[in-house]
Protein backbone atom coordinates (compact mmCIF):
# COMPACT_ATOMS: atom_id res chain seq x y z
CA UNK A 1 0.00 0.00 0.00
CA UNK A 2 0.92 3.48 -0.53
CA UNK A 3 -0.32 6.57 1.33
CA UNK A 4 -0.87 10.46 1.03
CA UNK A 5 -0.52 12.86 3.39
CA UNK A 6 -2.98 15.60 3.33
CA UNK A 7 -2.94 18.80 5.84
CA UNK A 8 -5.57 21.02 5.52
CA UNK A 9 -6.73 24.08 7.10
CA UNK A 10 -9.82 25.33 6.93
CA UNK A 11 -13.44 26.31 8.26
CA UNK A 12 -16.13 24.60 9.51
CA UNK A 13 -19.53 24.86 11.43
CA UNK A 14 -17.91 25.01 14.36
CA UNK A 15 -14.50 26.57 14.35
CA UNK A 16 -11.43 26.71 12.51
CA UNK A 17 -9.56 23.70 12.16
CA UNK A 18 -6.16 21.65 11.05
CA UNK A 19 -6.74 18.35 9.73
CA UNK A 20 -4.76 15.63 8.33
CA UNK A 21 -5.76 12.36 6.66
CA UNK A 22 -3.64 9.73 5.04
CA UNK A 23 -4.92 8.26 2.04
CA UNK A 24 -4.85 5.09 0.34
CA UNK A 25 -3.58 6.06 -3.50
CA UNK A 26 -5.21 2.59 -4.95
CA UNK A 27 -8.34 2.94 -3.18
CA UNK A 28 -8.89 6.76 -1.79
CA UNK A 29 -9.72 5.26 1.61
CA UNK A 30 -9.05 7.30 4.41
CA UNK A 31 -6.61 4.79 6.56
CA UNK A 32 -5.99 7.58 9.40
CA UNK A 33 -6.95 11.26 10.36
CA UNK A 34 -6.91 13.88 13.52
CA UNK A 35 -7.99 17.30 13.67
CA UNK A 36 -7.31 20.16 15.89
CA UNK A 37 -9.23 23.28 16.71
CA UNK A 38 -7.49 27.14 16.10
CA UNK A 39 -8.58 30.06 18.02
CA UNK A 40 -9.63 32.70 16.34
CA UNK A 41 -9.27 36.11 17.78
CA UNK A 42 -11.42 38.85 17.22
CA UNK A 43 -9.86 42.00 18.94
CA UNK A 44 -11.63 44.86 17.91
CA UNK A 45 -15.16 44.70 15.35
CA UNK A 46 -14.45 43.36 12.32
CA UNK A 47 -11.45 42.15 13.15
CA UNK A 48 -10.53 38.44 12.85
CA UNK A 49 -6.68 37.11 13.44
CA UNK A 50 -5.12 33.53 14.37
CA UNK A 51 -1.75 32.80 15.70
CA UNK A 52 0.68 31.28 12.95
CA UNK A 53 2.52 30.04 14.95
CA UNK A 54 -0.67 28.13 16.84
CA UNK A 55 -1.83 27.15 13.11
CA UNK A 56 1.97 25.23 12.98
CA UNK A 57 1.98 23.52 16.14
CA UNK A 58 -1.79 21.91 15.01
CA UNK A 59 -0.18 20.81 12.04
CA UNK A 60 2.89 19.24 14.33
CA UNK A 61 -0.12 17.59 16.41
CA UNK A 62 -1.80 16.24 13.79
CA UNK A 63 1.33 15.01 11.78
CA UNK A 64 1.73 13.42 15.38
CA UNK A 65 -1.28 12.07 16.48
CA UNK A 66 -2.01 10.80 12.93
CA UNK A 67 0.90 9.00 12.79
CA UNK A 68 0.82 7.54 16.26
CA UNK A 69 -2.94 5.93 14.76
CA UNK A 70 -0.88 4.27 11.78
CA UNK A 71 1.62 2.96 14.24
CA UNK A 72 -1.01 1.41 16.12
CA UNK A 73 -2.69 -0.09 13.53
CA UNK A 74 0.55 -2.02 12.76
CA UNK A 75 1.52 -0.16 9.26
CA UNK A 76 4.60 1.16 8.73
CA UNK A 77 4.91 5.21 8.42
CA UNK A 78 7.33 4.85 5.54
CA UNK A 79 4.59 3.93 3.19
CA UNK A 80 3.71 7.48 3.25
CA UNK A 81 4.92 8.53 -0.14
CA UNK A 82 4.14 12.40 -0.31
CA UNK A 83 2.35 15.55 1.36
CA UNK A 84 -0.68 17.56 -0.28
CA UNK A 85 -1.74 21.13 1.70
CA UNK A 86 -4.75 22.68 1.76
CA UNK A 87 -5.26 26.18 3.23
CA UNK A 88 -7.99 28.56 3.64
CA UNK A 89 -7.02 31.61 0.73
CA UNK A 90 -5.98 34.72 1.49
CA UNK A 91 -4.93 35.04 5.17
CA UNK A 92 -2.57 37.07 5.32
CA UNK A 93 0.91 36.50 7.65
CA UNK A 94 4.45 38.38 7.15
CA UNK A 95 7.35 36.75 9.30
CA UNK A 96 11.13 37.05 9.30
CA UNK A 97 12.82 35.04 7.23
CA UNK A 98 15.66 35.31 9.77
CA UNK A 99 14.06 34.50 12.96
CA UNK A 100 11.85 32.73 11.53
CA UNK A 101 9.21 34.49 13.73
CA UNK A 102 5.57 35.86 12.19
CA UNK A 103 5.84 39.60 12.97
CA UNK A 104 2.10 39.84 13.70
CA UNK A 105 -0.96 37.15 13.83
CA UNK A 106 -1.98 36.34 10.75
CA UNK A 107 -5.28 38.30 9.01
CA UNK A 108 -8.34 36.23 8.09
CA UNK A 109 -9.69 36.46 5.26
CA UNK A 110 -12.98 37.97 6.56
CA UNK A 111 -11.62 40.52 8.10
CA UNK A 112 -12.79 43.78 7.89
CA UNK A 113 -9.75 46.12 9.64
CA UNK A 114 -9.72 47.43 5.62
CA UNK A 115 -12.84 48.66 4.62
CA UNK A 116 -11.77 52.61 4.72
CA UNK A 117 -8.70 51.55 3.06
CA UNK A 118 -10.83 49.62 0.09
CA UNK A 119 -13.29 52.29 -0.18
CA UNK A 120 -10.40 55.24 -0.29
CA UNK A 121 -8.85 53.03 -3.30
CA UNK A 122 -12.40 52.63 -5.29
CA UNK A 123 -12.87 56.63 -4.71
CA UNK A 124 -9.65 57.35 -6.44
CA UNK A 125 -10.55 54.79 -9.31
CA UNK A 126 -11.89 56.37 -12.54
CA UNK A 127 -15.86 56.00 -12.31
CA UNK A 128 -15.43 54.87 -8.81
CA UNK A 129 -15.25 51.22 -10.56
CA UNK A 130 -15.04 48.40 -7.79
CA UNK A 131 -13.95 46.42 -10.31
CA UNK A 132 -10.74 48.58 -11.47
CA UNK A 133 -8.37 45.56 -11.30
CA UNK A 134 -11.22 42.97 -12.20
CA UNK A 135 -8.87 42.38 -16.11
CA UNK A 136 -5.55 41.44 -14.86
CA UNK A 137 -6.74 39.55 -11.37
CA UNK A 138 -10.66 38.86 -11.67
CA UNK A 139 -11.49 39.76 -8.70
CA UNK A 140 -12.93 43.56 -7.34
CA UNK A 141 -11.34 45.46 -4.60
CA UNK A 142 -12.41 44.19 -1.36
CA UNK A 143 -11.13 43.68 1.85
CA UNK A 144 -11.21 39.86 0.66
CA UNK A 145 -7.97 39.86 -0.56
CA UNK A 146 -4.42 39.70 0.71
CA UNK A 147 -2.80 42.75 -1.15
CA UNK A 148 -4.80 45.19 1.31
CA UNK A 149 -4.47 43.45 4.41
CA UNK A 150 -0.78 43.08 3.56
CA UNK A 151 -0.64 47.09 2.72
CA UNK A 152 -2.44 47.28 6.33
CA UNK A 153 0.40 45.71 7.96
CA UNK A 154 3.18 47.45 6.53
CA UNK A 155 1.59 50.55 7.10
CA UNK A 156 0.30 50.26 10.86
CA UNK A 157 2.69 47.19 12.62
CA UNK A 158 6.27 48.96 13.07
CA UNK A 159 7.79 45.44 13.20
CA UNK A 160 6.02 44.63 9.73
CA UNK A 161 7.74 47.54 8.29
CA UNK A 162 11.03 47.85 9.37
CA UNK A 163 11.19 44.53 8.41
CA UNK A 164 10.66 45.12 5.21
CA UNK A 165 13.07 48.23 4.79
CA UNK A 166 15.67 45.74 6.09
CA UNK A 167 14.97 42.98 3.78
CA UNK A 168 13.74 40.49 6.52
CA UNK A 169 10.37 40.22 6.02
CA UNK A 170 8.25 37.44 3.99
CA UNK A 171 4.73 37.19 2.92
CA UNK A 172 2.80 34.20 1.95
CA UNK A 173 -0.85 32.72 2.80
CA UNK A 174 -1.12 29.99 5.30
CA UNK A 175 0.13 27.59 2.41
CA UNK A 176 3.46 29.30 1.66
CA UNK A 177 4.27 30.03 5.89
CA UNK A 178 3.35 26.48 6.24
CA UNK A 179 5.55 24.66 3.39
CA UNK A 180 8.66 27.25 4.87
CA UNK A 181 8.22 26.09 7.89
CA UNK A 182 7.89 22.40 7.25
CA UNK A 183 10.89 22.30 4.52
CA UNK A 184 13.25 24.29 7.09
CA UNK A 185 12.49 27.77 7.91
CA UNK A 186 14.82 30.09 8.77
CA UNK A 187 17.65 27.19 7.61
CA UNK A 188 16.62 27.39 3.90
CA UNK A 189 12.69 26.74 4.12
CA UNK A 190 11.33 26.81 0.76
CA UNK A 191 9.58 30.21 0.06
CA UNK A 192 6.50 29.12 -2.32
CA UNK A 193 3.07 28.99 -3.16
CA UNK A 194 0.63 27.45 -5.83
CA UNK A 195 -1.16 29.56 -8.89
CA UNK A 196 -4.51 29.44 -6.79
CA UNK A 197 -3.44 31.05 -3.59
CA UNK A 198 -1.81 33.47 -5.29
CA UNK A 199 -4.78 34.23 -8.01
CA UNK A 200 -6.67 35.21 -4.75
CA UNK A 201 -3.65 37.85 -3.26
CA UNK A 202 -5.00 41.09 -5.99
CA UNK A 203 -0.84 40.66 -6.94
CA UNK A 204 -1.05 37.82 -9.17
CA UNK A 205 -1.86 39.05 -12.96
CA UNK A 206 -4.08 35.48 -14.09
CA UNK A 207 -3.44 35.64 -17.76
CA UNK A 208 -0.11 35.76 -17.41
CA UNK A 209 0.43 33.88 -14.26
CA UNK A 210 3.17 35.98 -12.37
CA UNK A 211 3.28 38.50 -9.82
CA UNK A 212 2.26 41.65 -11.52
CA UNK A 213 4.60 44.59 -11.17
CA UNK A 214 2.13 47.39 -11.45
CA UNK A 215 -0.40 45.91 -9.31
CA UNK A 216 2.68 46.14 -6.97
CA UNK A 217 2.96 49.17 -7.50
CA UNK A 218 -0.52 50.11 -7.26
CA UNK A 219 -1.00 48.59 -3.68
CA UNK A 220 3.13 50.04 -2.94
CA UNK A 221 3.94 46.35 -2.22
CA UNK A 222 7.23 45.30 -2.75
CA UNK A 223 7.54 41.99 -4.74
CA UNK A 224 10.80 40.90 -3.15
CA UNK A 225 8.73 39.32 -0.26
CA UNK A 226 6.19 37.72 -2.42
CA UNK A 227 6.73 33.84 -2.74
CA UNK A 228 7.75 32.13 -5.79
CA UNK A 229 4.33 30.82 -7.68
CA UNK A 230 4.32 27.22 -8.55
CA UNK A 231 1.84 25.00 -10.00
CA UNK A 232 -0.93 22.74 -7.72
CA UNK A 233 1.15 19.59 -8.17
CA UNK A 234 5.30 19.33 -8.20
CA UNK A 235 7.85 18.80 -5.47
CA UNK A 236 8.08 21.93 -3.77
CA UNK A 237 10.52 20.72 -0.89
CA UNK A 238 11.02 17.75 1.55
CA UNK A 239 9.89 17.55 5.01
CA UNK A 240 12.93 18.26 7.53
CA UNK A 241 13.50 16.10 10.38
CA UNK A 242 13.37 19.22 12.65
CA UNK A 243 9.63 19.69 11.28
CA UNK A 244 8.51 16.06 11.91
CA UNK A 245 6.52 13.59 14.19
CA UNK A 246 8.23 13.75 18.00
CA UNK A 247 11.44 15.18 15.86
CA UNK A 248 11.42 11.64 15.79
CA UNK A 249 11.46 12.23 12.12
CA UNK A 250 9.39 9.80 10.84
CA UNK A 251 8.08 12.36 7.78
CA UNK A 252 11.52 13.36 6.91
CA UNK A 253 12.44 13.43 3.33
CA UNK A 254 8.89 12.89 2.18
CA UNK A 255 8.55 15.54 -0.35
CA UNK A 256 5.37 18.19 0.17
CA UNK A 257 4.03 18.15 -3.72
CA UNK A 258 0.76 19.60 -3.69
CA UNK A 259 -0.67 22.67 -2.23
CA UNK A 260 -4.11 23.66 -3.19
CA UNK A 261 -6.14 26.89 -1.70
CA UNK A 262 -9.27 25.10 0.06
CA UNK A 263 -12.29 25.59 -2.53
CA UNK A 264 -9.52 24.48 -5.44
CA UNK A 265 -8.72 21.39 -3.49
CA UNK A 266 -12.96 20.13 -3.13
CA UNK A 267 -12.98 21.40 -6.61
CA UNK A 268 -10.45 18.52 -7.61
CA UNK A 269 -11.71 16.60 -4.74
CA UNK A 270 -14.98 16.63 -6.14
CA UNK A 271 -13.41 15.32 -9.38
CA UNK A 272 -15.05 18.24 -11.39
CA UNK A 273 -11.97 18.16 -14.39
CA UNK A 274 -14.67 19.11 -16.66
CA UNK A 275 -15.82 22.48 -18.46
CA UNK A 276 -19.08 23.55 -16.56
CA UNK A 277 -18.59 21.62 -13.89
CA UNK A 278 -19.48 22.87 -10.58
CA UNK A 279 -19.35 22.09 -6.73
CA UNK A 280 -20.49 24.40 -3.66
CA UNK A 281 -18.80 24.06 -0.26
CA UNK A 282 -20.17 25.33 3.37
CA UNK A 283 -17.52 26.11 5.80
CA UNK A 284 -17.04 29.02 7.65
CA UNK A 285 -18.90 30.66 4.10
CA UNK A 286 -19.98 29.30 1.49
CA UNK A 287 -18.16 28.60 -1.66
CA UNK A 288 -19.53 27.65 -5.03
CA UNK A 289 -16.98 27.37 -7.89
CA UNK A 290 -17.47 26.07 -11.52
CA UNK A 291 -14.85 24.64 -13.68
CA UNK A 292 -14.78 26.71 -17.30
CA UNK A 293 -11.87 25.14 -18.54
CA UNK A 294 -8.13 26.53 -19.89
CA UNK A 295 -9.51 30.36 -20.42
CA UNK A 296 -10.55 33.00 -18.12
CA UNK A 297 -14.73 33.63 -18.05
CA UNK A 298 -15.15 37.01 -16.74
CA UNK A 299 -18.26 37.80 -14.92
CA UNK A 300 -20.86 40.03 -15.78
CA UNK A 301 -23.03 39.01 -12.74
CA UNK A 302 -20.55 39.48 -9.65
CA UNK A 303 -18.50 36.24 -9.79
CA UNK A 304 -14.84 36.35 -9.73
CA UNK A 305 -12.69 34.26 -11.87
CA UNK A 306 -10.17 32.47 -10.14
CA UNK A 307 -7.25 29.71 -10.87
CA UNK A 308 -8.92 26.27 -10.45
CA UNK A 309 -6.08 24.03 -10.74
CA UNK A 310 -2.58 23.61 -12.20
CA UNK A 311 -1.80 20.01 -11.70
CA UNK A 312 1.75 19.87 -12.87
CA UNK A 313 4.62 22.43 -13.83
CA UNK A 314 4.28 21.95 -17.75
CA UNK A 315 -0.17 21.86 -17.66
CA UNK A 316 -2.27 23.95 -18.73
CA UNK A 317 -3.95 26.90 -16.23
CA UNK A 318 -7.74 25.37 -15.62
CA UNK A 319 -9.81 28.77 -14.40
CA UNK A 320 -12.93 28.98 -12.58
CA UNK A 321 -15.83 31.41 -12.31
CA UNK A 322 -16.40 31.38 -8.51
CA UNK A 323 -19.13 32.66 -5.98
CA UNK A 324 -18.08 33.59 -2.83
CA UNK A 325 -20.23 33.87 0.49
CA UNK A 326 -19.06 35.19 3.08
CA UNK A 327 -20.86 33.47 6.20
CA UNK A 328 -22.55 30.12 6.05
CA UNK A 329 -21.48 27.96 8.93
CA UNK A 330 -20.29 31.38 10.92
CA UNK A 331 -23.85 32.47 11.15
CA UNK A 332 -24.39 28.92 12.92
CA UNK A 333 -21.26 29.50 14.80
CA UNK A 334 -22.84 33.10 16.02
CA UNK A 335 -25.96 31.94 17.34
CA UNK A 336 -24.21 29.75 19.37
CA UNK A 337 -21.21 31.59 20.67
CA UNK A 338 -23.40 35.18 20.71
CA UNK A 339 -26.91 34.46 21.25
CA UNK A 340 -26.30 30.87 23.07
CA UNK A 341 -29.34 29.38 21.49
CA UNK A 342 -27.74 26.36 20.71
CA UNK A 343 -25.74 24.84 22.78
CA UNK A 344 -23.23 23.35 19.95
CA UNK A 345 -23.19 24.37 16.13
CA UNK A 346 -24.91 20.24 15.11
CA UNK A 347 -28.13 21.10 17.65
CA UNK A 348 -29.32 23.56 15.00
CA UNK A 349 -30.77 20.68 12.85
CA UNK A 350 -33.00 19.75 15.65
CA UNK A 351 -33.79 23.08 16.94
CA UNK A 352 -35.19 24.27 12.72
CA UNK A 353 -36.51 21.20 12.18
CA UNK A 354 -38.88 21.15 15.42
CA UNK A 355 -40.13 24.66 13.35
CA UNK A 356 -40.37 23.42 10.19
CA UNK A 357 -40.90 26.96 8.77
CA UNK A 358 -39.11 30.47 9.44
CA UNK A 359 -42.75 31.69 10.09
CA UNK A 360 -41.85 35.23 8.05
CA UNK A 361 -38.34 35.43 9.39
CA UNK A 362 -35.26 36.17 7.37
CA UNK A 363 -32.06 36.56 9.09
CA UNK A 364 -29.41 38.01 6.28
CA UNK A 365 -25.75 37.43 7.82
CA UNK A 366 -23.92 40.13 6.57
CA UNK A 367 -21.51 40.41 9.63
CA UNK A 368 -18.44 40.96 7.08
CA UNK A 369 -20.61 43.29 4.13
CA UNK A 370 -21.61 41.25 1.66
CA UNK A 371 -19.78 38.93 -0.74
CA UNK A 372 -20.73 37.95 -4.52
CA UNK A 373 -22.62 38.76 -5.93
CA UNK A 374 -22.85 42.50 -4.00
CA UNK A 375 -19.42 43.01 -2.99
CA UNK A 376 -20.40 45.53 -0.64
CA UNK A 377 -18.21 45.73 2.25
CA UNK A 378 -20.64 47.92 4.57
CA UNK A 379 -24.01 45.98 4.16
CA UNK A 380 -24.85 44.55 8.02
CA UNK A 381 -26.66 41.71 9.35
CA UNK A 382 -30.52 42.10 9.93
CA UNK A 383 -32.92 40.21 11.05
CA UNK A 384 -36.51 40.99 10.36
CA UNK A 385 -40.44 40.05 9.73
CA UNK A 386 -40.51 39.24 13.58
CA UNK A 387 -43.45 39.19 15.39
CA UNK A 388 -44.65 37.83 19.38
CA UNK A 389 -44.83 34.53 17.63
CA UNK A 390 -41.41 34.10 16.43
CA UNK A 391 -38.84 32.09 18.47
CA UNK A 392 -35.63 30.53 18.69
CA UNK A 393 -36.96 27.57 16.21
CA UNK A 394 -38.01 30.14 13.57
CA UNK A 395 -34.55 32.39 13.97
CA UNK A 396 -32.55 28.48 13.46
CA UNK A 397 -34.32 28.27 10.14
CA UNK A 398 -33.63 31.02 9.20
CA UNK A 399 -30.17 30.93 9.68
CA UNK A 400 -30.04 27.46 7.46
CA UNK A 401 -32.46 29.53 5.07
CA UNK A 402 -30.28 32.11 4.96
CA UNK A 403 -27.28 29.80 3.63
CA UNK A 404 -29.66 28.27 0.99
CA UNK A 405 -30.54 32.08 -0.37
CA UNK A 406 -27.35 33.17 -0.30
CA UNK A 407 -26.25 29.85 -2.64
CA UNK A 408 -29.06 30.51 -4.95
CA UNK A 409 -28.21 34.40 -5.40
CA UNK A 410 -24.30 33.13 -6.58
CA UNK A 411 -26.14 29.80 -8.57
CA UNK A 412 -28.23 32.74 -10.60
CA UNK A 413 -25.50 34.73 -11.41
CA UNK A 414 -23.62 31.58 -12.37
CA UNK A 415 -26.42 30.69 -14.61
CA UNK A 416 -26.42 34.15 -16.15
CA UNK A 417 -22.90 34.29 -17.07
CA UNK A 418 -22.21 30.77 -18.33
CA UNK A 419 -25.62 30.27 -19.61
CA UNK A 420 -26.24 27.12 -19.40
CA UNK A 421 -28.25 26.61 -16.06
CA UNK A 422 -27.21 24.02 -13.46
CA UNK A 423 -29.15 21.23 -13.68
CA UNK A 424 -28.06 19.32 -10.42
CA UNK A 425 -25.32 20.89 -7.77
CA UNK A 426 -22.42 18.95 -6.04
CA UNK A 427 -21.68 19.97 -2.55
CA UNK A 428 -19.92 19.36 0.73
CA UNK A 429 -18.15 20.85 3.41
CA UNK A 430 -19.14 20.24 7.29
CA UNK A 431 -22.46 21.87 7.08
CA UNK A 432 -23.27 18.97 4.76
CA UNK A 433 -24.20 16.33 7.41
CA UNK A 434 -27.20 18.64 8.38
CA UNK A 435 -30.12 16.44 6.36
CA UNK A 436 -32.11 19.81 6.90
CA UNK A 437 -30.01 22.26 5.50
CA UNK A 438 -29.29 20.06 2.03
CA UNK A 439 -33.51 19.60 1.56
CA UNK A 440 -33.95 23.17 1.84
CA UNK A 441 -31.06 24.30 -0.33
CA UNK A 442 -32.85 21.67 -3.03
CA UNK A 443 -36.33 23.90 -2.43
CA UNK A 444 -34.65 26.87 -2.86
CA UNK A 445 -32.54 25.98 -5.75
CA UNK A 446 -35.59 23.80 -7.65
CA UNK A 447 -32.33 21.36 -8.98
CA UNK A 448 -31.33 18.35 -7.05
CA UNK A 449 -28.28 18.68 -4.40
CA UNK A 450 -25.87 15.91 -4.52
CA UNK A 451 -23.90 14.86 -1.33
CA UNK A 452 -20.89 12.54 -1.80
CA UNK A 453 -20.93 10.15 1.02
CA UNK A 454 -16.88 10.61 1.09
CA UNK A 455 -16.92 13.75 2.68
CA UNK A 456 -13.31 14.66 2.39
CA UNK A 457 -13.23 16.38 -1.04
CA UNK A 458 -10.81 19.14 0.47
CA UNK A 459 -8.44 16.62 2.07
CA UNK A 460 -8.47 14.51 -0.81
CA UNK A 461 -7.98 17.20 -3.53
CA UNK A 462 -4.65 18.05 -1.79
CA UNK A 463 -3.77 14.37 -2.11
CA UNK A 464 -4.28 13.81 -5.86
CA UNK A 465 -2.14 17.25 -6.50
CA UNK A 466 0.12 15.76 -4.09
CA UNK A 467 0.06 12.33 -5.79
CA UNK A 468 -0.12 13.43 -9.24
CA UNK A 469 3.79 15.45 -8.71
CA UNK A 470 6.31 14.78 -11.32
CA UNK A 471 8.74 12.34 -8.91
CA UNK A 472 5.76 10.96 -7.07
CA UNK A 473 3.61 9.65 -9.24
CA UNK A 474 1.65 7.08 -7.03
CA UNK A 475 -1.94 7.05 -8.09
CA UNK A 476 -2.88 3.81 -9.13
CA UNK A 477 -6.25 4.56 -9.63
CA UNK A 478 -6.66 7.42 -11.74
CA UNK A 479 -8.20 10.45 -10.40
CA UNK A 480 -10.84 10.80 -12.77
CA UNK A 481 -11.75 7.38 -11.60
CA UNK A 482 -11.68 8.36 -8.24
CA UNK A 483 -15.39 9.34 -8.38
CA UNK A 484 -17.27 9.15 -5.32
CA UNK A 485 -18.60 5.91 -5.70
CA UNK A 486 -22.13 6.61 -3.88
CA UNK A 487 -23.90 9.83 -3.21
CA UNK A 488 -27.04 10.92 -1.35
CA UNK A 489 -29.24 13.24 -3.35
CA UNK A 490 -32.13 15.54 -2.52
CA UNK A 491 -34.67 16.42 -4.90
CA UNK A 492 -36.62 19.73 -4.47
CA UNK A 493 -39.71 19.07 -2.84
CA UNK A 494 -41.79 22.24 -2.75
CA UNK A 495 -43.23 24.08 -6.21
CA UNK A 496 -41.44 26.55 -7.51
CA UNK A 497 -44.17 29.75 -7.06
CA UNK A 498 -43.14 28.63 -3.04
CA UNK A 499 -39.55 28.50 -4.09
CA UNK A 500 -39.58 32.05 -5.99
CA UNK A 501 -42.39 33.61 -3.15
CA UNK A 502 -39.12 32.97 -0.22
CA UNK A 503 -36.40 33.37 -2.56
CA UNK A 504 -38.49 37.08 -3.70
CA UNK A 505 -38.52 38.39 0.18
CA UNK A 506 -35.33 37.25 0.47
CA UNK A 507 -34.03 39.81 -1.53
CA UNK A 508 -36.53 42.62 -0.03
CA UNK A 509 -34.33 41.70 3.41
CA UNK A 510 -31.10 41.86 1.37
CA UNK A 511 -32.23 45.38 0.51
CA UNK A 512 -32.33 46.67 3.89
CA UNK A 513 -29.15 45.31 5.17
CA UNK A 514 -27.08 46.89 2.20
CA UNK A 515 -28.60 50.29 2.84
CA UNK A 516 -28.06 49.74 6.45
CA UNK A 517 -25.47 52.24 7.86
CA UNK A 518 -22.16 51.29 9.50
CA UNK A 519 -22.04 53.35 12.27
CA UNK A 520 -18.82 55.15 13.12
CA UNK A 521 -15.57 53.42 15.00
CA UNK A 522 -14.92 55.14 18.07
O1 LIG B 1 -11.63 32.23 0.66
C1 LIG B 1 -11.84 31.78 1.95
C2 LIG B 1 -11.88 30.29 1.98
O2 LIG B 1 -10.76 29.73 1.37
C3 LIG B 1 -12.01 29.81 3.39
O3 LIG B 1 -13.11 29.07 3.48
O4 LIG B 1 -14.98 28.17 4.68
O5 LIG B 1 -12.72 27.04 4.81
O6 LIG B 1 -13.15 29.21 6.00
P1 LIG B 1 -13.52 28.32 4.83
Amino acid sequence: NLWLFSLINQGHINSCHTGSRVFNARTAEVVSQHQVEIRQRFPKEGWVEEDPKEILQSVYDCMERTCEKLTQLGTDISNIKAIGVSNQRETTVVWDKETGEPLYNAIVWLDLRTQSTVEKLIEKTPDKNKNYLKDKTGLPISTYFSAVKLRWLIDNVEEVADAVHTGCAVFGTVDTWLIWCLTGGKNGGVHCTDVTNASRTMLFNIHTMEWDLELCKYFDIPHQILPEVRSSSEIYGYMVREACVSKGGSLAGVPISGCLGDQSAALVGQMCFKDGQTKNTYGTGCFMIQNTGVKPVMSDHGLLTTIAYKLGKDKPAYYALEGSVAIAGAAVRWLKDNLGIIKSSSDIEKLATAAGTSYGCYFVPAFSGLYAPYWEPSARGIICGLTQFTNKSHLAFAALEAVCFQTREVLDAMNQDSGVPLTKLQVDGGMTANKLLMQLQADILCIPVVRPTMSETTALGAAVAAGLAEGVCVWTLHPHGLTSVTAEKYQPQINKEESEFRYTRWKKAVKKAMNWETHEQV
